[in-house]
C-alpha cells in the first residue's frame, strides 16, 4: 500500500536565504520512510483510536521518562486538565503557578474552575521561584504547579518539599521540557503528574496535536485513563466526568518513529546552545543552565532592555525571532477578573519586555548556526 503524500521538497535544494526561526521539513524528511510505514501499518490495522500503536507509544516513553506510567492524551492542555482533576482540584481551590509561561497553564486551571495564584519568578531561569510560591501558599492551595520553560528544570527540590510540607499536590508542566533532568532525573517525574505537549514544534512534535500525562501513583494512572475516555470504568460505564482526550493512534505511530531520535534531537539543540553561548559578546544576557540541571533548549532565550532593536538587527542579517512571551499571565484580559495589576511581578514583567528567542531547532544547518552565532558576537 502506498500512501499518497506528496513528496517533499529537499531542503538542500529550496535553501531559504533567511534563518527560520523553526521549520520541520528537514527532519520530517529524514524520517519519512520510516513515518509512511508506521502510517500503513496503523491504516493496516484500521485501529486508529487507541489500541496497540498508543500503548506501545506510552510504554516506550514511560522507559524513557524512567517513569511507572505514561498516559496519551489529545494535547497538553488536556494533559493539565487531566492531571487537575485527577488530583481533586476544582471549584474552591487555589493553585499557586508562574505568570510567565504559554497560557495553557493557567488556562487549564480556570478551566477546572479553581482559583490561579501567581508567584514571580527567578531572573536566572525564566522559572518559578519558590521562595516567591512560599509566600503565597494559603489554607485554600491545593496545588502548586510550576513550568520547565525554556527547556530547563524549574527548581523542583524546593518545590516538592513545598508541596510536602503544606500537603498540597505537585504538577510538572514539561511541555517544553521533554528530556530535560534535574539531579539525573527527567522532568516530569518529579511531581505527582507531569504533563506533556506533542505539539508539532515541541522537542517531540507530532503531525498535529498530543499530550501525554506521566506518573508514578497507579491511583492517578488510573484515574487519569478513565478521564481522557469519558470517565469511563467499563465501555459505556461512566464513573466520572471524563471527556474524549485520546491520543491518536496515528501520532502516536509517528511519535514512536521520532522518540528513539529525540536524545540526538536535544543534543544537536544543546550543540547550537553552546556554541551561541560561545560566541555571543558580553553586553548581552544569555541563558544560563543553572547547577545539576541538563537544560534541552526548547527555546534560547537572550535578553535585551532593547529587543526591538535588538530583533531588527537579527532581521537584517535574515534572522528569524520570537518573543516568548509578549504579555505575562496575570496581564492578560482573560484573567482580569483575577484582579492582579502591572507591577504585581517584576520578575515576569521584566522577561516579557526584554526576551527574544533565537532559532535554536535541531535541523539548524552549519552556515545557520554559524549566522546566529556571528550575529550574537556582533553585539
Ligand atoms: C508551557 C506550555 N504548557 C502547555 C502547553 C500546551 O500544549 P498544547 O499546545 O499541546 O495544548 C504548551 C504548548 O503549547 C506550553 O508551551
Amino acid at each position: 500500500m502506498t500512501l499518497p503524500l506528496p513528496a517533499l521538497s529537499s531542503p538542500a535544494s529550496a535553501q531559504p536565504a533567511r534563518i527560520p526561526f523553526f521549520d520541520l521539513a528537514a527532519q520530517t524528511s529524514e524520517l519519512i520512510v520510516e513515518i509512511r510505514a508506521a502510517l500503513e501499518r496503523v491504516i493496516g490495522s484500521q485501529r486508529f483510536i487507541l489500541g496497540e500503536e498508543v500503548a506501545a507509544f506510552e510504554r516506550e516513553i514511560a522507559a524513557f521518562l524512567g517513569v511507572r506510567h505514561a498516559i496519551g492524551v489529545s494535547s497538553g492542555t488536556d494533559a493539565l486538565t487531566i492531571a487537575l482533576t485527577a488530583l481533586g482540584v476544582g471549584p474552591g481551590d487555589e493553585v499557586v503557578t508562574t505568570p510567565y509561561t504559554f497560557f495553557a497553564t493557567t488556562g487549564a486551571i480556570l478551566r477546572v474552575g479553581a482559583r490561579p495564584v501567581f508567584a514571580d519568578i527567578e531572573r536566572a531561569s525564566f522559572n518559578l521561584d519558590p521562595a516567591r510560591v512560599a509566600e503565597v501558599m494559603s489554607e485554600r492551595t491545593r496545588a502548586i504547579l510550576p513550568v520547565h520553560l525554556f527547556g530547563q528544570a524549574a527548581d523542583m527540590t524546593a518545590l516538592r518539599a513545598l508541596a510536602r510540607h503544606h500537603s498540597v499536590a505537585l504538577i510538572e508542566d514539561a511541555a517544553q521540557a521533554l528530556g530535560a533532568t534535574l539531579h539525573g532525573e527527567r522532568v516530569g517525574t518529579w511531581g505527582d503528574m507531569g504533563c506533556f505537549s506533542f505539539f508539532p514544534s515541541k522537542n517531540l512534535g507530532a503531525f498535529g496535536d498530543g499530550g501525554l500525562v506521566s506518573t508514578n501513583d497507579d491511583r492517578l494512572a488510573a484515574l487519569a485513563r478513565s478521564l481522557r475516555n469519558h470517565g469511563f470504568g467499563a465501555k459505556h460505564h461512566s464513573q466520572r466526568l471524563g471527556g474524549n482526550f485520546r491520543l491518536d493512534a496515528l501520532q502516536a505511530a509517528i511519535l514512536r518513529v521520532k522518540l528513539p531520535h529525540l536524545a540526538s534531537f536535544n543534543a544537536r539543540r544543546r550543540e547550537h546552545a553552546a556554541r551561541y553561548l560561545q560566541s555571543a559578546s558580553g553586553s548581552l544576557r544569555l541563558p544560563r543552565e543553572l547547577e545539576a540541571r541538563q537544560h534541552v533548549y526548547h527555546q534560547f532565550v537572550i535578553r535585551s532592555p532593547e529587543r526591538e532593536a535588538l530583533a531588527a538587527r537579527l532581521a537584517a542579517r535574515g534572522i528569524a525571532t520570537e518573543h516568548y512571551y509578549p504579555t505575562p499571565i496575570h496581564l492578560q484580559k482573560a484573567c482580569a477578573d483575577l484582579g492582579y495589576r502591572a507591577g504585581a511581578f517584576p520578575e515576569a514583567e521584566a522577561a516579557a519586555r526584554e526576551s527574544l528567542a533565537v532559532p535554536i531547532f535541531p535541523e539548524l544547518e552549519g552556515w545557520m548556526v554559524s549566522t546566529v552565532a556571528e550575529a550574537l558576537a556582533a553585539e
